[in-house]
């Protein structure tokens, strides 16, 4: 078994699961866990989201804790008061998802950091997921908030909406250790941010995607995009993303590496790289190549220089080239500013 979680949800009006909030997601959990379950609820054979109702809590806490998982069991006993619809999701292999209730096993076992960005097949996840209202009585169907909106002001309230999109914000469902995160807003659901990582205002970190920590993200992490220990995103840039446009190379960025402000790859970098700050690297772009006495050796397109280390790029600002020359003086990361944790 790859991964168990008890969960609870909302579903729209039809019975259609929106999203799943699961406290405590397991990833390969032992064969005893799998056993008790099923001998309280009735599972299906493969990977199956099980509905259960509050007044099978207590039987399944007793087999849970019988099986040696008091965390579980507690968990479970606390479902029996929920008013909200319960599921138990058992995700027997790694395919490509079939239920809303699976991609959200997915999405919180990256942000849980229970398993790395590129681990977990998402392959069709979006057809999977209904566009959600967010707002401040929780997630609603985008068709039924009209009707939502109305009930909401004839009680006298007011429904606000946060935003509109597929994805809920990760802090809304798990806040791993380490991080500091200046607007949650920004950091999706699926995200995976390590130890020591900062996201600063500027910074957005897509799913299936993330830093390793520690580092300071202040630009965007596109779905796909790994960003290595000790690497800075400057204010700003951008990591390619390969969802549209045409973008076939996955992104990623080393460790100890440097993206200046407002710059941009959409090249994979090694490590100890540092991109001037407003140049952007497409992949068929030209680049020269210096050595140490910074005289030209040779010119490639920017894809050649693909997963290499140690590398400075950087426009020239006289001629307008861009230009590569061995990066003498790797990112040293600002201490004071990672001293948080
Ligand atoms: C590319 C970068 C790393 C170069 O910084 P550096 O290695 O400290 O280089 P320096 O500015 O000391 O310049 C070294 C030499 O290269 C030259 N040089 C630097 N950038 C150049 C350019 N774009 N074109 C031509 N020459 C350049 C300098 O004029 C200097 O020449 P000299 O030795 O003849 O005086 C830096 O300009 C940069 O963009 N850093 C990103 C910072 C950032 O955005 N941080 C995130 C904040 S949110």
């Amino acid at each position: 078994m790859l991964s168990f979680a008890l969960g609870i949800g909302t579903q729209n009006t039809q019975g259609d699961w929106l999203e799943i909030y699961y406290p405590a997601p397991l990833f390969q959990p032992d064969d005893a866990l799998i056993d008790a379950v099923k001998r309280v609820l009735d599972v299906p054979e493969g990977n199956a989201a099980v509905s259960f109702l509050p007044e099978h809590c207590a039987e399944l806490a007793g087999a849970l804790k019988a099986a040696g998982h008091a965390g579980q069991a507690e968990l479970a006993e606390t479902l029996a008061t929920s008013q909200r619809p319960l599921v138990a999701m058992l995700l027997a292999e790694d395919l490509p998802p079939q239920s809303a209730p699976e991609v959200y096993l997915k999405l919180h076992l990256l942000s849980h950091r229970l398993v790395k960005p590129h681990e977990l097949d998402l392959t069709g996840m979006f057809g999977l997921l209904r566009n959600i209202a967010w707002t401040n009585e929780g997630p609603i169907d985008i068709e039924e908030l009209p009707a939502r909106r109305l009930k909401a002001r004839l009680a006298g309230r007011t429904l606000s909406v946060d935003c509109v999109d597929k994805f809920p914000k990760m802090t809304d469902y798990v806040v791993p250790g380490g991080v500091r995160i200046g607007d949650t807003a920004r950091v999706r659901l699926g995200a995976y941010l390590g130890e020591g990582t900062t996201v600063m205002h500027e910074g957005f970190v897509n799913f299936n995607a993330g830093a390793e920590g520690p580092g300071m993200i202040e630009g965007r992490i596109s779905a796909g995009v790994v960003v290595g220990k000790g690497s800075d995103l400057g204010g700003g840039c951008s990591t390619m993303g390969t969802l549209s446009g045409g973008g076939n190379i996955v992104i990623k960025v080393g460790e100890g590496c440097l993206i200046g402000a407002n710059a941009g790859i959409g090249i994979p970098l090694g490590d100890r790289c540092t991109v001037e700050a407003g140049l952007y690297i497409t992949a068929g772009a030209k680049v020269t190549l210096l050595d140490d006495q910074g005289q030209e050796v040779d010119t490639v397109a920017a894809r050649e220089l693909a997963n290499q280390s140690d590398l400075l790029l950087r426009r020239n600002s006289q001629n307008g080239r861009i230009e590569c020359l061995t990066n003498k003086s790797a990112v040293a990361l600002n201490e004071a500013l990672h001293a948080h944790n």
